[in-house]
């Protein structure tokens, strides 16, 4: 939600500043601003409308030279998403810029002391407040832009990145962080602040995670940190081990469809090292001992989105392997309800960011309860991680795009992982079952490129049908998250009524929504691996087609039980039922994909929806 960039150095700010801004555009895209320190002055410019309207208001003027400027993209919380709105903010003397994301939950009340003090707010937003307290507090701290920033850090309550230039110090930038993601990149003779590495890295791949509530003073020689009290603090370098290319589009139209394309290596590399020669599985960081682990006796997944489908995927596998009871949550209904957690509980956190509010907040409740955590997490040093036990981190690069792919098929590799390891561990599976397991996820990266091939066919089955109402979704057992799944990804790409169902209550009610010519996606599990389940969705196609419904069935290859009943069969390579969503979810990315192209929707940054939800 909302992405941040600041810079100071020798170069050109504005130019530095929108580029990162480009990189971060999908956190928020409904305004843009920047502001730049030159000849004892701030210049700005922000606009409602995505970064092109902002660089074509850019191009039509002449900024000043400046090599310390910040930059914001939005996502409206308080107050639409209109020029007065957008970021940053400047005091009333116009000699403070300031720069927010997250939501300051005290504003109502600073609003009314700075209105009471004569100060006139010119936006509706609850980042102004920040612009004008720091300007007001900076005579009493000898004009020390870092000293009245942690001032005001310590007056505000909510979640805060904030970021600060004074037009009288264009030497430095300042940023504070409480509950949302600031990182620095510390380059040669400049440095950077971002929400996230990818604004930076075409200039550095070392980087600082601010912890919580840290403030950090950035000058191009370089970078002091401390709490909000002023008393200096360890912090944590680390190397992206990505580069500039990752995340760019490296010649698709689309972030999403290179993100699609990406998962078999993706599904590799999270993989890729976790087991050593005599079989033992590794995860990333762990202060969770296997003595531990032995007295689990239920584990929790917390998760919002695509990362809860991808903990229910998980569910069957780790209860089946381990035989330890598995509840997956939806984060934002976990610590609300007075959950049952305690010592002996495993909360595995999943999330592609690393920063999501509900899950990180679930996560906080979790641990007080004294819940054992690990995450699984696609962000390097992000919060989730930092603060949880145990990680195990997704390979899966920079995923860009607002609908989450290979993030989805990781989570899920990952997850099995930590199921696998806990029945190594508590002894509920051999090593040569273990073993067995662990090749067929090695098997999986060819699979899904196979899959990948056949794309062209999905994407003609999602043009002849762009024009439906709504589509349905429906699946048993792993294919019932899977339905979840393909109904999230039409839902927010092409503005379409989707919904996912377990095939088997149907019945219950939903059949109820059939009507003639009702596209509904067919999930259906391997004949082989599970004949049971198997036949059982045969006859649920039959009794949709019974009802007029037009049906999509992704069945795996050769079986041809499906021929008679499906309008379109999709194919995908034959699995073991466990591995089948590693599959069988990617026809469905494509689908989505293609329905969003063709509907004419922004398909990586659909509308009212950003990346990394960093709000409740
Ligand atoms: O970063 P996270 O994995 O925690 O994000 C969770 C959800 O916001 C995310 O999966 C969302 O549902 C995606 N846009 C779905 O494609």
């Amino acid at each position: 939600m909302c992405g941040i960039v600041g810079y100071v150095g020798s170069g050109s700010a504005l130019e530095i500043v929108v580029a990162g801004l480009r990189r971060l555009e999908y956190r928020g895209y409904d305004s843009a601003g920047v502001a730049l320190v030159a000849d004892g002055d701030l210049w700005m410019r922000k606009r409602a409308g995505k970064i092109d309207v902002l660089e074509e208001a850019l191009s039509a003027e002449s900024p000043p030279d400046s090599s310390t400027g910040i930059g914001h993209t939005r996502w409206a919380t308080h107050g639409g998403p209109t020029d007065s709105n957008a970021h940053p903010h400047i005091s009333a003397d116009g000699k403070v810029a300031i720069i927010h994301n997250g939501i300051i939950e005290n504003f109502a009340e600073l609003r009314e002391e700075l209105t009471e003090a004569g100060v006139h707010l010119t936006s509706e937003t609850d980042s102004e407040v920040a612009a004008h307290l720091v300007a007001l507090t900076l005579p009493d701290t000898g004009d020390d832009l870092a000293e009245a920033m942690r001032q005001v850090s310590r007056r505000l309550s909510g979640a805060f990145t904030l970021v600060a230039v004074d037009a009288r110090r264009p030497d430095r930038i300042v940023g504070a962080r409480r509950n949302s993601p600031l990182v620095v990149g510390i380059g040669d003779g400049e440095a950077f602040l971002a929400s996230d590495v990818a604004a930076f890295i075409a200039h550095t791949r070392d980087a600082i995670e601010l912890g919580q509530d840290q403030v950090v003073e950035l000058t191009a020689g370089g970078v002091e940190v401390t709490d909000f009290y002023g008393e200096p603090v360890d912090t944590k370098p680390f190397t992206v081990d990505w580069d500039a290319s990752a995340a760019e589009k490296g010649g698709y139209d689309l972030f999403m469809l290179k993100e699609i394309a990406e998962q078999p290596r993706a599904v590799a590399d999270t993989m890729r090292g976790r087991i050593d020669r005599s079989g033992q599985l590794h995860l990333d960081d762990s202060r969770i001992n296997d003595n531990e682990l032995r007295e689990i006796d239920k584990v929790v997944v917390i998760a919002c989105g695509t990362a809860y489908h991808a903990g229910l995927v998980a569910k069957y596998a780790i209860e089946h392997w381990t035989r330890i009871p598995v509840e997956v949550e939806l984060a934002s209904e976990f610590r609300y309800r007075d959950p049952i957690v305690g010592r002996s509980t495993l909360v595995i956190a999943i999330s592609q960011s690393g920063e999501t509010m509900d899950t990180l907040m679930a996560l906080r409740y979790a641990r007080e309860q004294g819940a054992r955590t690990l995450a699984i997490c696609n962000t390097l040093g992000s919060t989730i991680p930092r603060e949880s036990d145990a990680v195990l981190y997704t390979y899966a690069g920079p995923e860009i795009a607002v609908a989450s792919t290979k993030a989805f098929l990781t989570q899920i590799v990952a997850a099995y992982l930590v199921g696998l390891y806990l029945a190594q561990v508590r002894g509920n599976m051999f090593g040569d079952e273990v073993r067995r397991i662990l090749d067929q996820l090695a098997d999986m990266p060819s699979k899904v490129d196979l899959v990948l091939d056949t794309v062209e066919d999905v994407r003609a089955i999602a043009r002849e049908l762009a024009e439906a109402r709504a589509v349905l979704f429906i699946g048993r057992h792993v294919g019932f998250p899977v339905a979840l799944e393909g109904a999230l990804k039409l839902k927010e790409l092409a503005y379409m009524h989707a919904e996912g169902f377990a095939a088997g209550e149907l019945k219950h009610g939903p059949i109820a929504l059939l009507e003639e010519g009702l596209p509904v996606v067919v999930v259906v599990p391997s004949p082989s691996s599970s004949a049971m389940l198997h036949d059982k969705i045969v006859s649920n196609i039959q009794e949709v087609r019974a009802r007029g419904a037009r049906t999509i069935v992704v069945a795996e290859e050769g079986d041809e039980s499906v021929n008679s009943v499906a309008d379109h069969i999709i194919r995908v390579p034959a699995t073991p039922t466990l591995m089948q969503p590693l599959v069988a979810t990617v026809p469905l990315q494509v689908f989505s994909c293609e329905m969003a192209t063709v509907r004419g929707h922004d398909v990586d940054q659909p509308r009212n929806l950003a990346k990394s939800v960093t709000v409740e």
